[in-house]
């Protein structure tokens, strides 16, 4: 299951350290639509004794997990963090300890904005078992359910993936993040708005630069709303659109009144596929 481990423990034996029995999948769920699940993580959360949870995962791929394992929420909403970082990395190594196929289940993909760096520092240095399989994160997710292309030759040679949960006071290299020719995504950064739209147009990106606000991306409740990196802000309060969402600023943005393609009120194609995701069947040899 774990060759690359396979491969050193056997290279170097005297450095063979002394492994725990159970694992840990640190497994990415996607960013809302439940068929974005990956196949690795819907075959690791039907066969998981214990999962862990996060806010930002489905109702639909929370209904996967199988009704004889335990399964604890440990989301974190802005300010509310329902258990500490350091006890979930703690009981992530303590059910592995005993034996348990763990799944850390997590919104998006766990190394983008997700902390699972932190975690498998955790469980590597307690000698457990660990896989990442990563998922669809929220920039891929809701830009293309909202029609942007992230990148384009004529608009966008490289993307940011920057978060918006920023302290005031200039931490950011905001003459890099100025420039043209790129797409910026923010995550978390709704709360901030007017500020990153104004730090953008202080440091030299042009006022009407386009700019999109995602919120529920990929979920029969998507709402996106576009604008321009003066007038977004301006239209915007922070009651006035669900959570979660996500800014992406760019000439991209603008791509999307002819490449919008996702109708959240429909089902099938071109909307929302109203199916059962538990009756999808997989069978991988
Ligand atoms: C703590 S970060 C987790 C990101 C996650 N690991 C990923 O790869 O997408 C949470 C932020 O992701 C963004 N986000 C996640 N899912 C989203 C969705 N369905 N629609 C819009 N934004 C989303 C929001 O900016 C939210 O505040």
């Amino acid at each position: 299951m774990f060759p690359y481990r396979t491969f050193v423990d056997s290279t170097f034996p005297d450095r063979i350290p002394e492994q725990c029995p159970g694992s840990v999948s640190l497994v990415g769920a996607g960013p809302g639509d439940p068929e974005l699940l990956t196949l690795k993580a819907y075959r690791r959360i039907i066969d998981a004794d214990v999962v862990l949870y996060d806010r930002l995962v489905s109702a639909e791929i929370l209904t996967l997990i199988p009704a004889g394992a335990q399964r604890y929420y440990v989301g974190k909403a802005c300010s509310n963090h329902s258990v500490a970082q350091e006890d979930i990395n703690q009981s992530l190594v303590d059910w592995a300890q005993t034996g348990k196929k763990v799944v850390r289940l997590k919104g998006g993909d766990p190394f983008i904005f997700g902390r699972g760096g932190e975690e498998m520092e955790t469980l590597v240095a307690n000698n457990v078992n660990v896989e990442v399989i990563p998922g669809i994160t929220a920039a891929s997710g809701c830009a293309a359910y909202a029609g942007i292309p992230l990148t384009h030759r004529d608009h966008a040679q490289s993307v940011r993936f920057v978060t918006g949960h920023l302290k005031q006071g200039g931490e950011m290299d905001w003459s890099c993040l100025a420039q043209a020719g790129q797409t910026l995504v923010f995550y978390m950064g709704l709360g901030n708005l007017q500020y990153i739209c104004t730090s953008l147009m202080d440091h030299g990106l042009a006022s009407h630069t386009p700019v999109a606000l995602i919120a529920q991306g990929t979920t029969r409740h998507q709402q996106v709303h576009t604008g321009t990196l003066t007038s977004l802000p301006s239209g915007f309060y922070n009651g006035d659109i669900g959570s979660p969402s996500l800014i992406v600023i760019g000439d991209v943005v603008a791509l999307s009144a002819r490449l919008d393609w996702f109708d959240p009120e429909k089902k099938g194609c071109c909307g929302f596929v109203n199916e059962d995701v538990k009756n999808v069947s997989v069978s991988l040899a």
